[in-house]
């Protein structure tokens, strides 16, 4: 069986998306890593390229909150499967008011304001002292900003995504210094997965979508009992949910250029100093033969 060689890591029952478009699932499993048991992984075809899919937050609902979900396993499983690109859909909030709604953004750099998850595959070794610029592969974000600049959903080509830990939402002073600092969207999704696909080598960019306005951006009377507590309105939710509708037809046709990115990017050397130390081999899996800490 061809080895998917890219992947997409979406929000939730993603891969019922690509169902609906008339793709046929491949294979459908979840893997016992040295990390844990990864979430099931989708593999699909589109156009002979095939391509995994992996609902980060669960399948049937909003089964696993973002600090909870296993990154490790999930990346380890993927790259296991021979996946070396991945697009990383999310959904936060945004800082900057330029960015409504509905819109889409393409982060290019990252402020991480948030620490809990594990960071690294290495803990306690000497090893993933990695250089996060550029922090996104450089290659796929061209392939996503030709493909998205497209329409129909207005298109910021840049932005910086602050990093929070959930799962609760900030307060209104906490915005305001992210705002100061040059956020422009606050996420619990982006990190520590991109810092960890990155110790595996592999290409990741992020598709992010606005759900909301951040606390304290606009002035939103609290709402008891519905999502977001009153922070967004029945009109950007509705804005919301037709992006989330078209999640399947944003992503299909950006594949074959996402398939033909050369590699020619850092992401595929950012261990290399370490191989050059002997302090990995060539075989990636060996990295983890010894124990790893849960
Ligand atoms: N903050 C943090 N994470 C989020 C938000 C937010 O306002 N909206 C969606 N994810």
């Amino acid at each position: 069986m061809p080895k998917p060689r890219l992947a997409v890591i979406a929000r939730v029952g993603a891969h019922r998306d690509f169902l609906a478009r008339g793709l046929q699932p491949q294979h459908s499993a979840s893997y016992d890593t040295p990390f844990g048991r990864s979430n099931p992984v989708h593999l699909f075809a589109y156009q002979d390229i095939r391509f995994a899919v992996l609902s980060r937050h669960g399948e049937s609902g909003y089964e696993v909150s973002a600090p909870y979900v296993n990154d490790r396993a999930n990346l380890y499983a993927l790259k296991a499967l021979g996946v070396e690109k991945i697009l990383a859909w999310c959904a936060p909030g945004a800082i900057n008011e330029a960015m409504a709604p509905g819109d889409l953004v393409l982060p290019h750099d990252i402020l991480d304001e948030g620490r809990q998850q594990p960071y690294t595959f290495f803990p306690h070794r000497g090893l993933g002292f990695v250089r996060q610029n550029p922090v996104f592969c450089p290659e796929l974000r061209l392939a996503l900003i030709a493909g998205l600049s497209r329409g129909p959903f207005t298109l910021h080509p840049a932005g910086v995504y602050t990093a929070t830990t959930g799962p609760r939402l900030e307060t209104p002073a906490e915005i305001h210094k992210y705002k100061l600092l040059g956020g422009d969207l606050v996420g619990m999704t982006l990190v520590p997965e991109v810092f960890l696909a990155r110790e595996l080598e592999l290409c990741y960019a992020p598709v992010c979508y606005v759900v909301n306005y951040a606390e304290g951006i606009k002035d939103r009377p609290y709402q008891p009992g519905v999502l977001f507590e009153g922070l967004a309105t029945p009109a950007e939710i509705a804005r919301v949910q037709e992006v989330e509708a078209a999640f399947a037809d944003l992503i299909l046709p950006l594949l074959p250029a996402v398939a033909a990115t050369p590699r020619r990017c850092p992401c595929p050397w950012l261990m290399e100093r370490y191989r050059q130390r002997g302090d990995i081999g060539p075989d990636w899996r060996q990295w983890f033969a010894h124990k790893v800490e849960a």
